[in-house]
């Protein structure tokens, strides 16, 4: 059984339909890297993922289980984490408020203190507000607001966006230490260097498809094909 299936995926706003029939396999201890210009609709497949945006039709598969139709609720009790672009973290409470609320009633090795373990400078902040963190401590809360849900499936929607370059390298680790305990990520990225640095394979939307994917350094090799597909070299 794959470990998430999505079969001709379909979603959108009011007006406008923007995932035109998305087709994606993902195996458990696996990153995905998606790419794509702005607008494709990467955003709009991972929040389709979570229930943040309603299903048209179509089917997602999670360990055999379908979760299109449910509530992100629901779809977060399955297992699915999202760090969403723009992070979304809450300002008036604390580090420890979001680790706390997140992390109620879940059960698995990433407790409160182990991300703390892993991630000391949110242990040091941890009685600060999160609208008083820097962007990259904002960005390691969304992440670490994740991780303490014990995610089977995590989606990352650019969480590289505006960090220092010694913050991409935490979230390089970081996303290394879920895969090897066996998630599966969905990793939208515009910086190439960091997809290439963790991701088992690339693919690239346009219009609301998957329309490439191919294993990393196959990806490499082919810069025309890039080119052609996001606009870079
Ligand atoms: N909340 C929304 N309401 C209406 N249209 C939206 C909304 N969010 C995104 N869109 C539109 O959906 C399309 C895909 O956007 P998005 O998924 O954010 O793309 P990406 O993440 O690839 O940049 C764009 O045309 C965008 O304008
Ligand atoms: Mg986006």
């Amino acid at each position: 059984m794959t470990f998430l299936r999505v079969r001709e995926l379909v979603s959108g706003y009011d007006r406008s339909t923007v995932l035109g029939g998305v087709d994606l396999d993902l195996d458990a201890g696996a990153v995905l890297g998606l790419l794509g210009r702005n607008g494709v609709g990467k955003s709009t497949l991972v929040m389709t993922l979570m229930g943040l945006v309603p299903v048209t039709s179509g089917s997602v598969l999670l360990d055999g289980e379908e979760l299109a139709g449910r509530r992100p609720d629901a779809i977060a009790r399955a297992g699915v984490a999202l760090v969403p672009q723009g992070r979304r973290v809450w300002a008036t409470l604390t580090v420890a408020e979001h680790l706390a609320l997140a992390g109620r009633g879940r059960r698995g090795g990433w407790t409160v203190d182990a991300v703390y373990e892993l991630l000391p400078r949110l242990a040091e902040r941890r009685r600060q507000y999160a609208g008083q963190l820097s962007g990259g401590e904002q960005q390691m809360l969304a992440v670490a607001r994740a991780l303490v849900t014990n995610p089977k499936l995590v989606l990352l929607d650019e969480p590289s966006d505006g960090l220092a370059p010694s913050v991409v390298d935490q979230l390089v680790g970081v996303i290394g230490r879920m895969r090897a305990e066996g998630a599966g990520i969905l990793l939208v990225e515009q910086d190439l260097h960091l997809a290439f640095a963790v991701s088992d394979e690339i693919a690239v939307m346009e219009k609301g498809r998957i329309v490439h994917r191919v294993d990393t350094p196959a990806f490499r090799r082919d810069p025309d094909t890039a080119h052609r597909l996001l606009g870079v070299a």
